[in-house]
C-alpha cells in the first residue's frame, strides 16, 4: 500500500537520500534543501510504503509574465523514486495527489520539464500550446503545462519563471 502525505520535518534526511539515489547525483537533493530553506510556498509530498519514505515530489512557485498581468502557478520538480521501487505506480501517485491538492487551492497551472512520454498521462500538454515558453533552451515537447484554471490563463502567454534556485543549481 502506497501512502502519499505531506513532508514532515523528520523526513528531511530521507528525502535527500531518495533524490540522491533516484538521480544518481546530489544536484536535485541539494536543490530541494535549498528551496525548502528559501521558500514558503512549496508543496512537498512523500510516498510511504510500510514505514519507509520511498519517493518524493516538490512543487514550487512559477510565474508567467504576460503583457498585461502575471499569473502564478507551480512547477513540478524534482521528483524521485528509489530505483528499487520504480515502475510500481509510486511516481504516478505522487503526481496525481500533488495535482489534486493544487487544484483544490488557487493554483492556475502546473508546469513540468520532463519526459514527454510520461507526463501527458496526467493531462500535461506542451506549454507552447498556451504560448508559455521556458526561460531555458529545452525541447518543445518536454516543457509541459497542466492548466487548472482556464479563465485565469485566458490570454496569458509569455516566459515562465521558476525560482532562481533552479538556474543556480544547474
Ligand atoms: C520518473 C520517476 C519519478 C517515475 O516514478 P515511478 O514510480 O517509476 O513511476 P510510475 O511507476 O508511476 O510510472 C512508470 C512509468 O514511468 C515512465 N518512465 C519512468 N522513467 C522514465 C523515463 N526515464 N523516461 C520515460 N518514461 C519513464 C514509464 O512510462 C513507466 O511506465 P511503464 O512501466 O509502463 O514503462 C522515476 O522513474 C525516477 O525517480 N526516475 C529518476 C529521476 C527522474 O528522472 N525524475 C523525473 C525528472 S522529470
Amino acid at each position: 500500500m502506497i501512502k502519499i502525505r505531506k513532508e514532515q520535518p523528520q523526513d528531511i534526511p530521507t528525502i535527500h537520500e531518495v533524490n540522491k539515489r533516484a538521480f544518481g547525483q546530489l544536484i536535485e537533493a541539494d536543490l530541494v534543501d535549498t528551496l525548502r530553506r528559501n521558500c514558503k510556498d512549496l508543496l512537498s509530498l512523500v510516498a510511504v510504503v510500510g514505514n519507509e519514505v520511498v519517493g518524493h515530489v516538490l512543487f514550487s512557485a512559477v510565474t508567467v509574465e504576460g503583457e498585461e498581468r502575471t499569473v502564478e502557478g507551480m512547477g513540478l520538480a524534482p521528483m524521485g523514486v528509489l530505483p528499487e521501487y520504480q515502475r510500481q505506480g509510486i511516481g504516478s501517485a505522487l503526481v496525481r495527489t500533488g495535482i489534486a491538492r493544487l487544484a483544490s487551492g488557487d493554483c492556475a497551472f502546473v508546469l513540468v520539464l520532463g519526459h514527454a512520454d510520461y507526463y501527458p498521462r496526467f493531462g500535461f500538454e506542451p506549454a507552447s500550446r498556451y504560448g508559455v515558453r521556458s526561460e531555458w533552451d529545452v525541447p518543445d515537447d518536454a516543457f509541459m503545462i497542466l492548466v487548472l484554471n482556464e479563465s485565469v490563463m485566458q490570454g496569458i502567454s509569455g516566459v515562465a519563471k521558476y525560482r532562481p534556485e533552479f538556474a543556480e543549481a544547474m
